[in-house]
């Protein structure tokens, strides 16, 4: 190499070596509706801690939570336009893009959390992570909140108590299928705007895990919870193809390893929140605790079944049948 060449190559390493040392790191905005102290809040504040330690200068998150950046409305078509990099919306939010996510919304599918854990992992619940890929969007994994409780103005204890009452529920229409089936009338309604919908009662009730109803203080405004466990309200990881397939290789595995491993810390948080946040609700004495009786659980059961036949067609009865079996 000529001396001329090696001190080109010299000034063009120098050069480069400069650039990427100045060059701003990739920002990885993260939006969703829940407040901070829930499971998908803190899920994502670990994913933050993680990554500002281990791909400093490289990637820096920005966590918007309480839909302070995008609604649920909106997150979804936010993050196709590219305005965001990272979401967690409930599976129920998915239904405009894929009918097999539409699963999670059965009412009495799954026994437990550990049910849907294990049809998640399973075959077909790995499968649906690529139900978006069309939209160029990935799922990257899921992530737990808990079972749904049904809160109201007045005490639940037969479904013949919701006749006739208004339920929030989210964009699904087999949400909307299973307040039909127990006659009483379901409200698509945005997250953001449940709390004061409930406290000028313009709705009856509404259905949600014990994290939620206690971060958003649903449960001052509505004196009954009846304890269903009737469904499940988890999330689904998702970013944008074209933003995470072009990152660096290095990149994208690091925070790849930094998600899942924020994944198991907020599952274990849902588990411990489930308790914690019940036993608050009912010690701050503003809500009353309704339990059901074999029998009347029953009643709500087979109010409500009929739902996965009216859906099998959409969803795929394989499909339901695989979830069944996770229950063991
Ligand atoms: C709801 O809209 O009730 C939930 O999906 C909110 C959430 O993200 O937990």
């Amino acid at each position: 190499m000529t001396l001329k060449l090696r001190a080109l190559t010299a000034a063009f390493t120098l050069a480069l070596g400069l650039s990427s040392a100045f060059a701003a790191p990739v920002e990885l905005k993260f939006s969703h509706v829940v407040a901070e102290n829930t499971p998908k809040g803190q899920m994502a504040i670990h994913f933050k801690q993680l990554v500002d330690k281990r791909l400093k200068g490289q990637v820096e998150v920005k966590v918007y939570p309480n839909s302070q950046l995008f609604g649920d409305g909106k997150e979804l078509e936010a993050m196709m336009l590219g305005d965001v990099q990272m979401i967690a919306p409930s599976l129920s939010k998915f239904q405009k893009f894929t009918d097999q996510l539409q699963i999670f919304d059965l009412p009495f599918l799954f026994d437990d959390m550990a049910a849907v854990d294990r049809f998640q992992q399973g075959k077909e619940g790995q499968a649906m992570l690529g139900s978006l890929e069309k939209y160029g969007l990935i799922g990257l994994g899921y992530l737990h909140n808990g079972m749904k409780q049904l809160s109201a103005s007045q005490p639940l204890k037969t479904p013949a108590d919701a006749k006739g009452k208004k339920f929030r529920i989210q964009t699904s229409d087999v949400l909307a299928a299973q307040f039909e089936a127990i006659n009483a009338v379901p409200v698509k309604k945005p997250f953001a705007e449940v709390f004061t919908l409930l406290q000028t009662k313009a709705i009856d009730g509404q259905e949600n895990t014990w994290s939620n109803i206690y971060s958003q203080k649903f449960f001052e405004v509505q004196p009954y919870i009846t304890e269903t466990n009737h469904g499940v309200l988890d999330y689904l990881i998702v970013t944008n193809a074209d933003f995470w397939n072009g990152l660096p290789e290095q990149v994208r595995n690091e925070l790849k390893r930094a998600l899942d491993e924020s994944v198991a810390f907020g599952n274990e948080i849902a588990a411990a929140k489930d308790s914690e946040d019940k036993a608050a609700i009912f010690a701050s004495g503003k809500s009353q605790l309704v339990t059901l009786t074999d029998a009347e659980r029953n009643q709500w059961v087979e109010s409500m079944k009929p739902v996965w036949k009216q859906f099998e067609g959409t969803i795929g009865k394989e499909l339901i049948d695989a979830a069944v079996a996770a229950n063991q």
